[in-house]
């Protein structure tokens, strides 16, 4: 078990869709293992155009489908969020320069699909102004991914 709590945080363009996934996917997955405790998990946008909103519909309505509860509120990300957070994971590219630029630390910065194993993708594609077929391959994307981040910190942790 993690002997530090684990400080993560998602990041995508508008957090409403992809980045509260990814959060509630990586709470289920560590609640799974009773680890709730030891990990501080958070999302956030680049942009503030939905702050205080909750998460897209067709985001929640797939995660719940799939046992996850995206319950998150929309934010733009802050300078004191740089510091705090350990782990800095965006789902796409223009969310890792765009934090970049923001100061972020680059050993902190990561791209989720960084975690996933086809080497054909690494970005969790945008599906906001797609349909809801989008909202079912974003979340496959991310339950790979995140469970094998979630393997990989505990495997490190044990070593
Ligand atoms: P997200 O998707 O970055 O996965 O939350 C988007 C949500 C909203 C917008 C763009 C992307 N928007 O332009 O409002």
């Amino acid at each position: 078990m993690p002997s530090v709590p684990r400080k993560i945080l998602f990041v995508c363009l508008g957090n409403i869709c992809r980045s509260p996934a990814a959060e509630a996917v990586f709470r289920t997955l560590v609640a799974n293992r009773g680890l709730d405790a030891v990990f501080e998990i958070d999302s956030v946008g680049t942009g503030g155009w939905h702050e205080g909103e909750r998460a897209d519909p067709r985001s929640r309505a797939e995660g719940e489908r799939r046992g996850h509860d995206v319950d998150s509120r929309s934010r733009q990300v802050v300078a004191s969020d740089l510091d705090h957070f350990e782990f800095i994971i965006c789902m796409d590219r223009a969310n890792h320069e765009a934090m970049t630029d923001l100061g972020a630390e680059e050993g902190k910065l990561h791209l989720l699909l960084e975690w996933h194993p086809s080497p054909d993708i690494d970005e969790v594609p945008d599906p906001y102004y797609g349909g809801e077929d989008g909202f079912v391959r974003m979340y496959e994307l991310i339950e790979v991914a995140c469970g094998k981040l979630l393997e990989e910190m505990l495997v490190e942790e044990e070593s």
